[in-house]
């Protein structure tokens, strides 16, 4: 919010005055539309005044602040001597699909004063999914507003609506809780505090645990342009992966010589063993990236994000083999649904699922996951084997996925 800035010199008079105007647009639903215009009226205020930019430089009440060495990324400033800190003690948050997060934040003044200061709290976030704009270095442009709060009231926004709250477990405790965490809730959260004179702010990064996959479209390899990546992903009940996601996967070993989507609209594969046709020998093990693709034209593979989910997978117990159309209906019967392709990951990375049988999945795909390797069960690591997709009429097991029963809880299947 810093709106004047001359030599490193804060005004605070014209900070109390845009401060109070901001305070008067708060309650109005579009924050963004609010801030133009106590910034419009500043702007004619010093139409007004011929001299007014070197009257500001003049100004002094002695109660100027001073921006030390970088205030601005540090989270702190000073004025009068007195420092206001705004703190994380976790730069990185890692969670689970589904439950609350806390995103740790608090503030404080050094040295403390005695009478409390009027604040405005404010969290936004830069989506991990958000597809880099060209060329756009302006990362901040695109924050958007998670939750404000001033005094007792806040409001929250957009998806956050309803399901993010101030913890304010001790004074100065400003950490976000969110609750029902969804796959696309990754990204970089900031935590602000306004205290009339200039504000001051830390990022936490919010990550899900989860797996990545490659997915390729049943038509075969290369087939999805970046929207079609995006809804094959969500099909299996997954997100296009992140750039962050597809490196953590790289370095826990995932090496795959197909290109896919990420959820930044670039194409990318991971690869740990270099090797012709893949980048070539000379390259360094890492992610190979063709960079941002045409979005429509351009079709590739996909690499899609699962996480946690809230059910379970099992292998049917069903006295016979079945074609897809009667395995998609043994699971209804049994009371679930043909699992998507993102669940089997799900249970099989983070719930070590295995199971040396072949079985459908949602998409027409035949597979099975195995997590102690062994003989006859597919190659000597663990992961989900996959036998494509086969003719919808092949006789095979199926994988079925089933809510928990919330009138049974721990009784899953
Ligand atoms: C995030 O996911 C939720 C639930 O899957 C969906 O309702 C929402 O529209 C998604 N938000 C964005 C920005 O994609
Ligand atoms: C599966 O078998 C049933 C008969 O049990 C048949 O009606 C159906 O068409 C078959 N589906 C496929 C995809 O072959
Ligand atoms: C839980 O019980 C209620 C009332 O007995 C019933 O209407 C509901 O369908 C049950 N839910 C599940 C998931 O079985």
């Amino acid at each position: 919010m810093t709106v004047f800035r001359q030599g490193g010199v804060f005004f605070f008079s014209f900070f109390s005055f845009f401060s109070e105007l901001y305070l008067l647009f708060l309650t109005e639903d579009n924050v963004m539309l609010s801030l133009l215009r106590p910034l419009l009226v500043i702007s004619c205020w010093c139409l007004l005044l011929p001299s007014c930019q070197s009257r500001i430089s003049r100004y002094n009440n002695g109660f100027h602040y001073q921006d030390i060495s970088n205030g601005n990324g540090n989270g702190e400033i000073y004025f009068n001597g007195i420092r206001l800190h705004v703190e994380s003690p976790q730069h990185s948050v890692s969670a689970t699909r589904g439950s609350s997060v806390t995103l740790p934040c608090h503030y404080h003044y050094e040295p403390e004063i005695d009478k409390p200061r009027k604040t405005r709290i404010k969290w936004s976030w830069v989506p991990a999914n958000t597809v880099a704009a060209l060329p756009s270095p302006d990362v901040l442009a695109r924050e958007t507003e998670v939750m404000v709060a001033m005094g007792n009231r806040q409001r929250s926004y957009g998806n956050f609506r309803g399901r993010v709250r101030l913890r304010r477990s001790v004074p100065g405790d400003l950490s976000l809780v969110i609750n029902e965490l969804q796959l696309n809730d990754t990204g970089r959260y900031r935590c602000e505090v306004i205290d009339g004179l200039e504000d001051e702010s830390v990022v936490v990064e919010l990550e899900l645990r989860g797996v990545v996959f490659p997915y390729h479209s049943q038509k075969g390899r290369y087939h999805f342009n970046f929207f079609g990546a995006q809804q094959a992903c969500q099909d299996q009940d997954a997100t296009l992966a992140t750039f962050e996601q597809l490196f953590s996967a790289w370095e826990e070993g995932l090496d795959w010589c197909n290109a896919g989507w990420l959820a930044d609209g670039t194409v990318q594969y991971p690869i740990t063993v270099p090797r012709e046709g893949c980048g070539g020998i000379e390259l360094a093990p890492g992610l190979r990236s063709y960079g941002q693709r045409h979005r429509f034209l351009h079709t590739y593979d996909a690499f899609c994000f699962s996480a946690s989910i809230k059910g379970s997978v099992y292998f049917l117990k069903h006295p016979t083999k079945l074609n897809f159309t009667e395995a998609a209906q043994a699971c209804v019967s049994d009371g679930g649904q043909i699992a998507r392709v993102g669940q089997l990951y799900a249970a099989w990375r983070l719930l070590g699922f295995d199971r040396c049988d072949a079985g459908w999945l949602a998409d027409g795909s035949v597979r099975y996951p195995i997590t102690k390797p062994r003989a006859n069960c597919g190659p000597m690591e663990p992961g989900v084997r996959s036998f494509g997709f086969p003719p919808l009429s092949l006789k095979s097991g199926v994988y079925c996925y089933r809510q928990i029963d919330r009138n049974n809880t721990g009784k899953t299947i």
